[in-house]
């Protein structure tokens, strides 16, 4: 029986998210003797470059995590003495051919499997799969694709795309990647939820006012304003990341942890959702300003950004479940880039305490005094459950504490890059954390009509500052659905 070898293909080799991503944490996974033992990696674009030009751009994104410094610098080399380069054009089967002459080469005598990673824009990922799937696909072993998104941007586009892909390949084939997938605190929501008794009957209308998904960054679009002015961030973040952490967290058990089962409970919730509607939704733009000697610029100033781009850079958006559940809980998302922090997190926010013996010790603002649990998936990963306290002393004063998980504080190895685990997972074939395109479709449904209102209305986005906690808009919208913001009293 011949002993298998993988050869990885990383397509657009040269582009941001290979250099950033996609090698260093193929990289840590064989730091970490998680690659098989026999493996190749290529990498393809259109530029000229010998094996040694890649290896030394590769060699300067590789870092050695704290806990996997004992002889790093050997293991690069030897890491890196696997990488090889093969420039060709995206749309060429011949220069797929000569890749595919190129991967025999070194699969000679071995069971060959192929993965590629398609790390390209949207236009040419058809042409790829087609000059890959035609030239370069392995004989006798499986071939496997790894997409990024965007996947479409509409309902319409989206399934086209699946169509065309699947004249290629075969659903089991391709693995549409969504990163936040495979993020630590996002893996353990089901762990959380599913072998913790103290949750589960918690987890519904009947406890839970409402759910809140916010993500955050302190940095504008910088450099990627070209793609990102044909998505937008509702496209960009709430489409995908923040609603598979919707599904995630509001799916019911599923029959086992196989990914069919996790997959058709994600698909149930997110069928049982109501489509999101114009009146549930805000969006904003940031605008430039000066504060002190530093100036911030506009989304419009970026050189990539047409003048008088409307997309938005912010949305707020309010939606719900319409099942036995979660009928008429509120699961609000908010995303937005250039803001005042960078985070990510979940909160739930807890009904009030009914008959409350100790109401008087919290003023008029009850709301205060419910039960908060907050999974903050980044940075500085926490889980933490906001509880009432007797202040200690003889009076009875009440104050608000946080039972504390600090993942730093609890655990000392290295959280692990989320592509880490995306990888290692496409290699072995494990499929569920990623986007089935039933999942896919299902998610374009609850956007796209609202996508559609607020190109064909020009709807302004409400202008913030660079740095800012975003448009007050957020503010309203949460209120019409008497919701406050977790995040707001959060230092931060
Ligand atoms: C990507 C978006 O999917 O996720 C980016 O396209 C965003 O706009 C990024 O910056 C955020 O990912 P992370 O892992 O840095 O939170």
């Amino acid at each position: 029986k011949m002993e298998p070898t993988i050869s990885i293909t990383v397509v657009g080799a040269s582009g941001d998210l290979a250099k950033k991503k996609i090698f260093p944490a193929l990289f840590a996974l064989y730091y970490e003797n998680c690659l098989p033992e026999h493996f190749t990696i290529f990498g393809y674009a259109r530029s000229k470059m010998t094996d040694e030009e890649l290896r030394n751009i590769i060699s300067r994104t590789l870092t050695c995590r704290i806990d996997q410094r004992e002889n790093c610098g050997d293991k690069m080399d030897q890491f890196l003495q696997r990488c090889f380069y093969q420039s060709g054009q995206y749309g060429s089967e011949e220069d797929f051919l000569e890749l595919h002459n190129k991967l025999i080469e070194k699969e000679v005598g071995r069971l060959p499997n192929r993965l590629f990673y398609l790390s390209i824009p949207p236009n040419i990922f058809v042409d790829v799969v087609r000059c890959a799937s035609r030239r370069a696909s392995s004989t006798s072993g499986w071939t496997r694709v790894i997409v990024e998104k965007p996947f479409g941007r509409d309902s319409e586009s989206s399934g086209e795309l699946t169509r065309y892909l699947k004249q290629y390949l075969s659903e089991d084939q391709i693995f549409r990647i969504d990163h936040y997938l495979g993020k630590e605190l996002v893996e353990n929501l089901s762990v959380l939820r599913f072998s913790n008794l103290v949750f589960a009957p918690l987890w519904s209308r009947d406890c839970i006012r409402n759910v809140q998904f916010i993500f955050s960054e302190d940095f504008g679009t910088e450099g990627r304003g070209g793609y990102f002015d044909n998505y937008g961030i509702i496209r960009d973040i709430m489409q995908n990341h923040l609603l598979q952490i919707l599904a995630l967290f509001a799916m019911e058990t599923p029959v086992t942890l196989d990914a069919e089962d996790i997959r058709n409970e994600k698909v149930k919730v997110l069928r049982s959702m109501r489509t999101l509607v114009l009146d549930d939704v805000v969006v904003g733009q940031y605008k430039g300003h000066t504060k002190g000697a530093k100036s911030y610029p506009a989304y419009i100033d970026d050189p990539t950004v047409p003048q008088g781009s409307l997309t938005p850079t912010f949305a707020a958006a309010a939606l719900f479940i319409d099942n036995a559940r979660w009928d008429g809980v509120p699961f609000l998302m908010k995303a937005g880039k250039a803001l005042h922090t960078k985070r990510a997190e979940i909160r739930v926010q807890f009904r009030h305490v009914p008959g409350n013996l100790y109401k008087r010790n919290f003023g008029t603002d009850l709301d205060k005094a419910t039960n908060e649990l907050v999974l903050r998936v980044q940075p500085d990963e926490a889980i933490y459950l906001k509880i009432n306290n007797k202040v200690p002393g003889l009076g009875m004063r009440l104050d608000r504490s946080d039972l504390n998980l600090l993942y730093k504080a609890r655990y000392s190895k290295e959280i692990p890059d989320a592509y880490e685990r995306l990888l290692l997972d496409a290699m072995e074939g494990e499929r569920r954390l990623f986007i089935r395109s039933d999942e896919l479709d299902a998610a374009w449904k609850l956007f796209t009509p609202v996508l559609k209102e607020l190109e064909e209305k020009k709807i302004a986005p409400e202008l913030y500052p660079y740095g800012s906690r975003g448009p007050v808009g957020a503010h309203y919208l949460a209120a019409k659905h008497n919701v406050r913001w977790g995040d707001l009293g959060e230092d931060s």
